[in-house]
């Protein structure tokens, strides 16, 4: 099979489009034949040799796919030849066949386009567990969103609006804002321009802040939330990870709560099991619907990982298998 592979950890650079042996499913895994695969940010990290996971050389990146199981291992129960599923993995999605363990394998509801399903897991199941496990985000609190345009921010601005939260965006740019309005933001704020603590303060403060950006605008950010605000420390696509002066969180009476989908997927996985039925749910009922802005062939792979890095993308990138 055709993948992309990461030979060293030099970026971009270390990352060829090359034949690989096809993988065999082994007992509880299912071999899927890939159609479409979701581009994120840890994959950006994950080939610098930045991320939390450091595969063995060479791999395959990638984290989510959509296709159809090819074959199943012994003791598979659920899934069966031919079926239209999504799957999430640590790594090894960009490529023309991938193995999965059967537990990480959802089947896709009937009506949703097989790319939607590829852009789902890692940024909607991240931005669910977060408001959902970790803030316990309420009806009628005020949410803001750090890089709200960007895969994760697209995410939480929809399960915000599902949760029934007044949801504040903020980005970089007017075409940014326009396109977090058009998904349903209340408020957007351009934060190149405008003072994020003090717009935020004008607007009544924040009860939740949800975080992947970090950098200069986190402690801005913090000083804006209410008493019992929680400052959701998601990543940290700026590159800088900030020190919030320790005072802060005394004095705001607020909470600093790291979120880690990655960890609670491997480790509560009847929970994250749960999260992603409801998930799939609402994107059946079209409560929720992942923006694909760009879509690359697999042989391409690279300009997804590029705009990425470069700040371009809005929404998801989706490659096409
Ligand atoms: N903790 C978890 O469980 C979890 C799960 C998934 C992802 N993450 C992390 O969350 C972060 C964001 O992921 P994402 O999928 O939302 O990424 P994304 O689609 O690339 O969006 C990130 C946003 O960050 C802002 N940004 C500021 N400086 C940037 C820079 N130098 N390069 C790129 N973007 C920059 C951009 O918005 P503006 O231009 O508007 O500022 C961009 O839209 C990453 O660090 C990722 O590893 C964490």
């Amino acid at each position: 099979m055709k993948a992309l592979v990461c030979e060293s950890f030099d970026g971009l650079s270390g990352v060829q489009y090359r034949d690989l042996p096809d993988p065999k499913p082994q007992e509880g895994e299912v071999l899927i034949k890939v159609n479409y695969c979701g581009v994120n940010f840890p994959d950006t990290l994950i080939i610098q040799g930045k991320y939390q996971f450091r595969p063995e050389l060479p791999f395959v990146p990638g984290g989510e796919v959509a296709g159809e199981v090819l074959e199943v291992g012994t003791n598979v129960k659920k899934l069966n030849r031919g079926q239209r599923v999504l799957a999430a993995m640590g790594w090894g999605a960009f490529g023309e066949k991938v193995v999965v363990q059967e537990a990480n394998v959802y089947k896709i509801p009937e009506g949703v386009p097989s790319e939607q399903a590829a852009a789902l897991l890692e940024t909607f199941a991240t931005a669910f567990h977060a408001l959902k496990d970790r803030a316990e985000l309420s009806v009628g609190e005020t949410l803001v969103v750090l890089g709200a345009a960007g895969g994760t921010g697209i995410a939480t601005i929809q399960i915000g609006k599902q949760f029934g939260a007044k949801v504040v965006a903020c980005v970089s740019s007017e075409e940014k804002a326009r396109f977090c309005k058009a998904q349903g933001a209340d408020e957007v704020i351009n934060y190149e321009e405008e003072n994020l603590k003090e717009r935020l303060k004008d607007m009544g403060g924040a009860n939740v802040i949800f975080d992947p950006v970090g950098g200069n605008q986190s402690e801005l950010a913090f000083r804006s939330l209410l008493p019992g605000g929680r400052h959701l420390v998601v990543g940290f696509a700026s590159g800088e990870i900030p020190a919030i002066p320790w005072n802060l969180p005394l004095l705001k009476s607020a909470s600093v709560v790291g979120v880690f989908w990655g960890h609670f997927w491997r480790n509560e996985p009847k929970k994250n099991a749960r999260n992603t039925r409801i998930l799939l749910k609402w994107l059946e009922a079209g409560a929720i619907t992942p923006v694909i802005s760009q879509m690359y062939p697999l042989a391409d792979g690279k300009n997804a990982l590029q705009d990425l890095m470069e700040r371009k993308a809005k929404g998801k990138i989706v490659l096409k298998v």
